[in-house]
C-alpha cells in the first residue's frame, strides 16, 4: 500500500508519500514548507494562510519525487490534532477534497503517535521505544501501555521549544532559536543557578525562563546563560525519561521532535540510556520535524489494522490527547 500524509498542526506544512514493505515504511517522497513570522510568534490564521498557499504544490512536488500518479495512492491521511485550529482545518480541508475527488479512503491522525511510530518504522532496532517527544509546542515523555500510548511526564507550562524560542526572541534572534541556543551553549562553561522544576513526573519551564532572563539583564556571559539553560532543561527532560524507562522496564529510548536535532541533548539521553544497558534511537531530521511521511505512515498502520474514517468523522480536535487513541495496530 501507498499512503499520502498531509502534516499541518503549527507551523510546517509537509506532504509525504510512503510505501510499506515488510513492516517498514519506506519514504518515498517528504516535502516541508515552513512559515516564518516576520516578528513575534506564530500567528494562527497567517499560518494557515501559509499553509493553504504552498499546500498545491507541494502535492504535485511529492508525487513528482515519489515518480507516481495520483491513481497509486491508496490512502489518504492527515495530522487531526493536537495543533492550532486554522493550521488544523487546512490541512483536513485539502485532505478531505482529495480523498473524495480521487475516491480513496482517509484517515485523521494523532500527531504525537505519528512522532512514535516514524522511529518504530523507519529506525533499525527501534520496536518498542519510551519516546522523548520534543518540540516547539510539545514535550511529552511517551510509552505504550495496556493498548494505548500514554504520557508518563510532560510540560506543565510551555513546550521546551516555545521555551527556547521565547528566551532567543528577548535577546533578539530570529526563529527558530534553538540552533543559535546551542551554538552559543557550547563556549559557556561557568553553570549559572536556574530552577530545576520537577512536579511527580511533569516538568515546568516558564520559572526557569524568567530565570535566565534575569542573568542576561545582570549581564552574565550570554554563553554561560545558555549553556545553563541548555544543562537544566535538559537534566530535567532526561530524568524524566528515565524514570519512565524505569517504571516500564523499556530497553529502548527514542527522541523525537525538533530539538531532539541538539546534541547536547541527544548526549545526555544517550549517556543515560547506556548506562542503564538500553538502547538509543534518533530518526533522521526530516523525520524527527513535523514531516507528512509520519503522518502518511501512521495512517497506514490504523487502516491495515481495519479502522476506517468516515468523512463526518474526520473533524480535527486541537486537543487531541495521545492517550485517547486505541492502538489497533500493536500488541
Ligand atoms: P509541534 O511539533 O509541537 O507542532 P513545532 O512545529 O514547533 O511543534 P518542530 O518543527 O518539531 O516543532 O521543532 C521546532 C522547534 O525545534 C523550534 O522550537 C526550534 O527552536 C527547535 N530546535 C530546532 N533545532 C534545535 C536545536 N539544534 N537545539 C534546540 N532546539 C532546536
Ligand atoms: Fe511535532
Amino acid at each position: 500500500m501507498i499512503a499520502l500524509g498531509i502534516e499541518g498542526t503549527a507551523h510546517s506544512i509537509g506532504v509525504g508519500i510512503i510505501k510499506e514493505s515488510q513492516e517498514k515504511c519506506r519514504v518515498l517522497s517528504n516535502v516541508i514548507k515552513t512559515y516564518q513570522p516576520k516578528k513575534g510568534g506564530i500567528h494562527p490564521r497567517e499560518a494557515a494562510n501559509h499553509h493553504a498557499t504552498y499546500l498545491p504544490g507541494l502535492i504535485s512536488e511529492s508525487l513528482q519525487t515519489a515518480g507516481i500518479d495520483f491513481q497509486k495512492i491508496d490512502l489518504i491521511a492527515f495530522s487531526q490534532g493536537p495543533g492550532l485550529g486554522p493550521c488544523l482545518r487546512t490541512a483536513a480541508t485539502a485532505a478531505r477534497a482529495l480523498a473524495l475527488s480521487l475516491d480513496k479512503p482517509l484517515m485523521g491522525v494523532n500527531h504525537c503517535v505519528a512522532h512514535l511510530e516514524i522511529g518504530r518504522g523507519t529506525v533499525e532496532g527501534c520496536t518498542d521505544p519510551v519516546l522523548l517527544y520534543v518540540s516547539g509546542a510539545n514535550t511529552q515523555v511517551i510509552a505504550f501501555a495496556e493498548g494505548r500510548y500514554r504520557v508518563f511526564g510532560e510540560t506543565l507550562d510551555v513546550g521546551i521549544g516555545n521555551c527556547l524560542d521565547k528566551f532567543g526572541r528577548t535577546l533578539g534572534m530570529e526563529f527558530p532559536c534553538g540552533p543559535k541556543i546551542e551554538q552559543l551553549a557550547r563556549n559557556g562553561s561557568s553553570y549559572l543557578p536556574l530552577p530545576y522544576s520537577m512536579k511527580g513526573m511533569d516538568i515546568a519551564f516558564s520559572g526557569l525562563l524568567t530565570a535566565a532572563e534575569c542573568h542576561v539583564q545582570k549581564k552574565k556571559p550570554l554563553e554561560d546563560v545558555c549553556f545553563s539553560l541548555q544543562e537544566t532543561a535538559f537534566a530535567m527532560l532526561t530524568e524524566v525519561t528515565e524514570r519512565a524507562m524505569a517504571h516500564t522496564e523499556k530497553q529502548e529510548v527514542l527522541l523525537g521532535g525538533g530539538v531532539a536535532s541538539n546534541k547536547r541533548l541527544r548526549e545526555m539521553v544517550e549517556t543515560m540510556a547506556l548506562a542503564r544497558g538500553a538502547k538509543f534511537f534518533v530518526p533522521s531530521r526530516d523525520l524527527c520535524v513535523d514531516n507528512g511521511a509520519m503522518i502518511a505512515w501512521l495512517g497506514l498502520l490504523m487502516y491495515q489494522s481495519g479502522l476506517r474514517m468516515r468523512v463526518e468523522e474526520s473533524v480535527i480536535n486541537q486537543r487531541f490527547r495521545t492517550d485517547m487513541v486505541e492502538v489497533t495496530w500493536r500488541a
